[in-house]
């Protein structure tokens, strides 16, 4: 297992750099049609970087982060609510936000389909969901994948149109993006 309730410095230091250009366009993009104040979820939230890059183009939302290790998020900006949890029992109540998002976190949720019916509770009809991971359909995702799969971790990576589908079937509408090895996800939930 990594062991990231120790990690947090280096992820604060060095988690940007996991973060290209491109992908942080795609998210302030996702994020520009917002109403002033929708409440975003990050998801797997680490040190909140996600919240920090949504905050450069949005600072007029409301932005919580989860994750299970306090030691990730004592390094959250002041403008970051945080809440310890995992995404597969998300401690709020159903359809608490308009925004969920999750950058390179789906991959560590040991089990995905138990945490996207969470994100469907907690979500609000037409709410939204960004996903920012690496593409397993790459030559360097898989390889990714193995290294973290030896490392212990659950290795849970897609290749985005398999996401997709398996997206579309818990009722949101989606488009993806390539970034060379990686893939930004941008859905909208379609529930009564
Ligand atoms: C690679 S880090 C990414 C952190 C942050 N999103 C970023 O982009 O810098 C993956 C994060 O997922 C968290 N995580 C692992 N298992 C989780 C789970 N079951 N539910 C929620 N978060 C989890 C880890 O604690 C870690 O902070």
């Amino acid at each position: 297992m990594i062991p990231f309730n120790i990690l947090g410095k280096v992820f604060s230091t060095f988690g940007h750099f996991i973060y290209p250009k491109s992908v942080r366009e795609a998210l302030c993009a996702f994020l520009e049609p917002l109403e002033k104040d929708a409440k975003v979820l990050d998801v797997g939230a680490g040190t909140g970087l996600l919240c920090e890059f949504a905050h450069e183009c949005r600072d007029d939302l409301v932005y919580v982060a989860l994750d299970p290790y306090e030691g990730m998020l004592k390094y959250a900006k002041d403008f970051v609510e945080t809440t310890i949890g995992t995404a597969e029992d998300l401690p709020f109540e159903k359809s608490s936000f308009d925004v969920l998002m999750m950058g390179e976190a789906l991959h560590h949720f040991k089990d995905v389909d138990l945490a996207l019916s969470e994100v469907v509770r907690v979500l609000k009809p037409e709410g939204k969901l960004f996903i920012y991971d690496f593409d397993k359909s790459t030559f360097r995702g898989k390889s990714i994948c193995k290294g973290e799969k030896l490392l212990g971790e659950p290795g849970n990576f897609f290749d985005p149109k398999v996401l997709k589908e398996k997206l579309q079937g818990y009722g949101f509408q989606v488009e993806t993006q390539n970034h060379a090895w990686r893939y930004t996800l941008c859905a909208t939930l379609h529930k009564s």
